[in-house]
């Protein structure tokens, strides 16, 4: 049916339903990138030289074939726009929502635990504000990491030094932790909502399936992302 022929309310139910899509594909893409980054972290247990080496290999991805950054530039770019279109996608059905429940918020998920009937959803706490900390988390990463910037524990050119000096700060270490935590519980909900979605939970078995699976990856990505600043905090790496 041509779009001009929809009334206001099923063009507003499409395009809803175009950004909860939009929302899960660019959701997956970014749990793709944290499993590789995850994985690429874990070079910092074999030493110095191993770990400098894969931090450099990620700068000459794709050469001699493509020119210097290309295929790196191309991968940001791609990561860039998926958080954007994420985000934008979270704030306008987060938007919706809000008006079609006469701006009470959250009025669906009746209860008879919540003190005011309504569910306090740990989901919407942990999308919601687990987002916000995320958002703030990426920009002190980057600027930590990537930027240099910011350089609790010395600054240094060696990406190795750069981990292993900021790590064994107490408080540098906590900050992780709790970044960490709130990735966890939001890729444990969205995993599952992305594939809801996407038309996965098809039946209570599927249902069962989909949340195991998304535990399990949002633990490894979470347990996998704080193995590297545990061990070296308490000495397992110097
Ligand atoms: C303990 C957890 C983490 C550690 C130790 C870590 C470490 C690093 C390091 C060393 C770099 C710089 C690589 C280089 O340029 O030499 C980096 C870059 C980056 N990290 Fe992480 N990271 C962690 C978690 C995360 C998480 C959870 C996210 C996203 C939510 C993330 C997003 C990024 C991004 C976007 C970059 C920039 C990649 C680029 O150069 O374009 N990191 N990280």
């Amino acid at each position: 049916m041509p779009a001009s022929t929809l009334t206001k309310h099923r063009a507003t139910v499409r395009s809803t339903v175009v950004l909860k899509a939009i929302m899960a594909i660019t959701g997956l893409v970014m749990i793709g990138f944290l499993l590789a980054h995850m994985a690429g972290n874990l070079w910092v247990f074999a030493g110095r030289e191993e770990f400098n080496d894969y931090a450099h290999h990620l700068r000459t991805l794709g050469e001699p074939m493509l020119p210097h950054k290309v295929l790196l530039w191309a991968l940001r770019i791609g990561l860039l726009l998926s958080v954007v279109l994420h985000v934008y996608s979270a704030i306008t059905l987060w938007k919706r929502a809000h008006v079609a429940s006469a701006r009470k918020g959250g009025t669906r998920y009746h209860t008879s635990k919540g003190q005011r009937g309504v569910q306090r959803s740990y989901a919407s706490f942990t999308m919601r504000y687990g987002g916000i900390v995320i958002t703030l988390f990426v920009i002190y990463h980057l600027l930590h990491f990537t930027g240099n910037q910011i350089h609790p524990g010395g600054a240094s050119s060696s990406p190795y030094d750069r981990v292993v000096n900021g790590f064994e700060i107490w408080w540098v270490w906590l900050s992780y932790v709790i970044a960490m935590v709130a990735i966890g519980l939001h890729l444990r909900h969205g995993l599952w909502a992305a594939a809801a979605s996407l038309g996965a939970n098809t039946s209570p078995r599927r249902r069962r399936q989909l949340n195991t699976g998304a535990i399990t990856i949002a633990v490894v990505i979470t347990v996998g992302f704080l193995l590297p600043p545990t061990l070296i905090l308490f000495g397992g790496i110097s």
